[in-house]
């Protein structure tokens, strides 16, 4: 174990291991996320080009604290002794992903032979240490280069995207466990091209939703150049889903709520398993309906080796609700628990979001990719006591195993995030880790919810081992 964890299990949690079932099947995939941006910083070194984000994050306010990803975890800096940390975690399976910027500084022509060695590193020391590897090929950071171009409004992205996804095939295909072509397109497209909250900051919904179909086809292309090498790699894509339901039972409310189900869910999900958009969002886009071209739909319906699934709360809505969603895409009521976010505490919605999908569409296997919470969490000698967090982590498992009980099947849970890091617009101000970041220092602590998750999966795999 590194110098920087450390450890002793904590001595009070709310709630214990021994509350949970102790069922899961052998197999499952328990997991720490990250993404590049939010961690690794060295934004300028070894040839990397700059990024959408890079460009956002200079503009004054766009990020509530002023900061950007440039320095972030220092991990690109600090591969080893993280992977060491890694370790010391308990990880069995770890979801990252690729710079597109570091490996194509352009997004198109050369190749950055010291960007692709980092990831060779970070692979092989996750091969050494006996943690799968689960690649996702796009967590938001396009590189400037093409955004100069279009970026995701211009088709021509998805084709280059597909190119920069069958390097990677050609390269790591065989070393990891599963490839995610893309993460959450909703927040691609809204966030960044709708409420222009996130980079790349437009604010126009027509564009938005030619973004949220070029992502789509995107996807497509990429999955038909990564099926085409054949590799032993499981195939996928990310979405980020919430039940969607009426604040009040006012038919305004439901019909809002009907609405905004398609705008989130129904849109990707009808487009990627029943190669069509939902007639309702289309008559409701009208003019801003997308371009699409024949085809389109049968590339991007091809069938997919899982489903990723990033769950952080429900979204309740309302009527009166003017204007487009914000990060959570939700509004929430004052008596519900929230975490620092503002996002509601809701696990049960993890179990109605896992059996809706089940029911409504021929989905693969589904992986829980996202899970987790923000704390205003505080370092007191070395130690975070961030009770809330182990609550929150043992109630989504608890609301995930009941639904695997009522027929969802699910193969695997990632908790966001294995450390702090830079949570969007929102900065370093935020902190989802199970790790603590102390940015000045770069130092780490594990968290009580990392020693908690740690003994967990620990528990498991004695478990599957016993059965
Ligand atoms: C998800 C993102 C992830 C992180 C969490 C809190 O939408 O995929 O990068 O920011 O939210």
């Amino acid at each position: 174990m590194p110098e920087i964890c450390q450890t002793g299990a904590p001595e009070a949690l709310a709630g214990s291991v021994a509350d949970l079932p102790n069922d899961f099947p052998a197999d499952f995939i328990w997991g720490l996320a990250t993404s590049a941006y939010q961690i690794e910083g060295a934004t300028e070194l070894d040839g990397r080009g700059p990024c959408i984000w890079d460009t956002f994050a200079s503009k004054p306010g766009a990020i509530a604290d002023g900061s950007s990803g440039a320095v972030a975890c220092e991990h690109y800096q600090r591969l080893d002794s993280d992977l060491d940390l890694l370790q010391a975690c308990g990880a069995r399976a770890y979801r990252f992903s690729i710079a597109w910027p570091r490996v194509q500084p352009d997004g198109k022509g050369a190749w950055n032979e010291a960007g692709w060695a980092f990831y060779q590193r970070l692979l092989d020391g996750l091969a050494k240490r006996g943690i799968q590897a689960h690649l996702t090929l796009y967590h938001w950071d396009l590189p400037q280069a093409l955004q100069d171009e279009g970026g995701w409004a211009a088709r021509s992205t998805a084709q280059y995207f597909a190119a920069y996804a069958a390097q990677a095939g050609r390269r790591f295909g065989a070393q990891v466990a599963s490839i995610a072509t893309l993460n959450e397109p909703w927040v691609v497209a809204t966030l960044g091209h709708e409420s222009g909250i996130f980079a790349p900051g437009i604010k126009d919904r027509a564009i938005a939703m030619q973004v949220a179909h070029n992502l789509l086809l995107a996807h497509g292309l990429a999955l038909q150049a990564l099926r085409a090498q054949g590799g032993p790699a499981l195939l996928g894509i990310v979405l980020n889903q919430a039940p969607v339901q009426p604040a009040s039972d006012t038919l305004a409310d439901r019909a809002k709520a009907q609405l905004e189900d398609g705008l989130l869910v129904r849109w990707y999900m009808d487009a990627l398993f029943k190669g069509a958009y939902p007639a309702d969002v289309l008559e409701h886009l009208g003019q801003d309906a997308p371009h699409t071209e024949a085809g389109d739909m049968a590339l991007i319906s091809a069938p997919l080796d899982f489903l990723g699934l990033n769950y952080y709360t429900r979204n309740l809505v309302s009527a009166q609700q003017a204007g487009a969603p914000d990060s959570s895409g939700s509004r929430r009521a004052a008596q519900y628990e929230v975490t620092d976010m503002g996002w509601e505490v809701y696990p049960q919605g993890l179990h109605t979001l896992l059996l809706r999908l089940a029911r409504d569409w021929d989905t693969p296997p589904l992986y829980v990719t996202e899970n987790g919470a923000a704390y205003a969490d505080v370092l007191q000698q070395g130690r975070v006591h961030d009770v809330e967090r182990c609550r929150y982590l043992q109630m989504h498992i608890g609301a995930m195993r009941q639904a695997m009980q009522d027929g969802a099947d699910v193969r695997a849970y990632f908790a966001w995030s294995w450390m702090d890091n830079f949570e969007w617009a929102f900065g370093y101000s935020k902190r989802f880790g199970l790790v603590y970041v102390d940015y000045a220092s770069q130092q780490r602590y594990l968290k009580d919810s990392a020693y908690w998750y740690r003994d967990w999966i620990m528990a498991q795999h004695q478990a599957a081992l016993a059965a």
